[in-house]
C-alpha cells in the first residue's frame, strides 16, 4: 500500500498506542511513527527485536492501576504530554463452554481488560488533553458487540458493548472542549495470532485455506472474501486520529469486509 500523500501527517504529534508490540497496535505504532509522529506504546513484555524509529516502549500491565501509572509517567517523560490516545488493549482468555462457564473471575478479567484498562488510561490522561484544549482518543471494540458469539467470548463481547457505550458518552462531555472520542470495531483481523491459530486449524481441517474458511464460516461468512489486515486498520485508524477527521465526534467505524449482515 502506498500512502505517501500522508507521509508527514502527524510530524509533531505525540500518540500513545497500547499494545504495540503485535497485531493491529503495532501496524498503527507503524503507521503513526512512520508519518512523524513521536510514539509510546506498551505491553506486558518486550519483543528482543522491537525497534523502531521514533518509538518509546514502557512496560507495563493495563489491567492493573500500577500499570496506568507506569504508562502516565512514561507519557509524561518520554514524550512531553499527548495528542493521540489509541486504547489497542484488548482480548479474552476465557475457557470454552459458554455462558455458564464463566465465573466472577473471568468477568472481571475482561473487564479489566476490555474496558477498564481504556477507563482507567483516558481518565489520566484527559486532563492534559483538556489544558492544551485539543486531542483524540481512540477505542477499540469488536463487531462482538453486537454479533456475540457462541462458546467462549460472551464476556468479551459484553466488555466490548459497554466499551462502546462508553466511548460514546465520553465524546458527548468532552467534544465542547475539542477532544474528539471514537471507536473502531474490527471484524475478524488476521493477525499473527490468528495466523497461529488457523496453522493449528490446518492439522485437523486439511490445510490452512480449509482452516481459514472454517474460521470464517463461524461468524457467518465474510462477504469481502477474506479477513481484514492489520495494515487496513492501522489506515482507518490513521484517519480517525488525523484532522481530517476533525468533525468525527462519537463514531464507531467497523471495518470487518461485510461480516455483519445488518443494518
Ligand atoms: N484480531 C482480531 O480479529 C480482533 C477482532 C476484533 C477486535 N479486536 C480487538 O483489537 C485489539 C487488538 O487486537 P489484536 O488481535 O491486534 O491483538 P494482539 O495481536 O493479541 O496483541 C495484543 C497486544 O496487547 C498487549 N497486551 C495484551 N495484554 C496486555 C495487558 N494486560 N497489558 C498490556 N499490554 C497487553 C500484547 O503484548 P503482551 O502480551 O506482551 O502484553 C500485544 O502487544 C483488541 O482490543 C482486540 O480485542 C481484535
Amino acid at each position: 500500500m502506498n500512502f505517501s500523500s500522508y507521509d508527514k501527517e502527524f510530524q509533531g504529534k505525540r500518540a500513545l498506542v497500547t499494545g504495540g508490540t503485535q497485531g493491529m497496535g503495532l501496524a498503527i505504532v507503524r503507521r503513526l511513527a512512520g508519518a512523524g509522529a513521536k510514539v509510546l506504546t506498551t505491553a506486558r513484555n518486550i519483543p528482543s527485536d522491537y525497534h523502531i524509529p521514533n518509538v518509546h516502549f514502557v512496560q507495563a500491565d493495563i489491567t492493573k492501576p500500577e500499570g496506568t501509572k507506569a504508562i502516565v509517567d512514561a507519557v509524561k517523560e518520554k514524550l512531553g504530554g499527548i495528542d493521540i490516545l489509541i486504547n489497542m488493549v484488548g482480548g479474552s482468555n476465557s475457557p470454552a463452554g459458554g455462558a455458564l462457564a464463566l465465573t466472577d473471575e473471568h468477568w472481571l478479567e475482561e473487564l479489566n481488560m476490555n474496558l477498564l484498562g481504556s477507563v482507567r488510561l483516558d481518565r489520566s490522561l484527559l486532563p492534559i488533553m483538556l489544558e492544551q484544549g485539543k486531542g483524540v482518543i481512540i477505542h477499540v471494540s469488536s463487531i462482538q458487540r453486537t454479533l456475540p458469539l457462541y462458546e467462549s467470548t460472551l464476556a468479551y463481547a459484553a466488555a466490548k458493548a459497554a466499551l462502546a457505550t462508553y466511548s460514546k458518552g465520553l465524546s458527548n462531555e468532552f467534544a465542547p472542549q475539542g477532544i474528539r472520542v471514537n471507536a473502531i470495531a474490527p471484524g475478524f483481523i488476521q493477525t499473527e495470532a490468528a495466523n497461529r491459530l488457523i496453522d493449528r486449524l490446518a492439522v485437523t481441517a486439511g490445510s490452512r485455506e480449509a482452516a481459514l474458511n472454517q474460521l470464517m464460516d463461524s461468524l457467518g461468512g465474510i462477504p469481502f472474501g477474506r479477513p481484514g489486515l492489520p495494515e487496513e486498520v492501522a489506515e482507518l485508524a490513521a484517519f480517525l486520529a488525523s484532522d481530517r477527521a476533525a468533525s468525527i465526534h462519537g463514531s464507531e467505524y467497523v471495518i470487518d469486509g461485510g461480516t455483519i449482515p445488518t443494518v
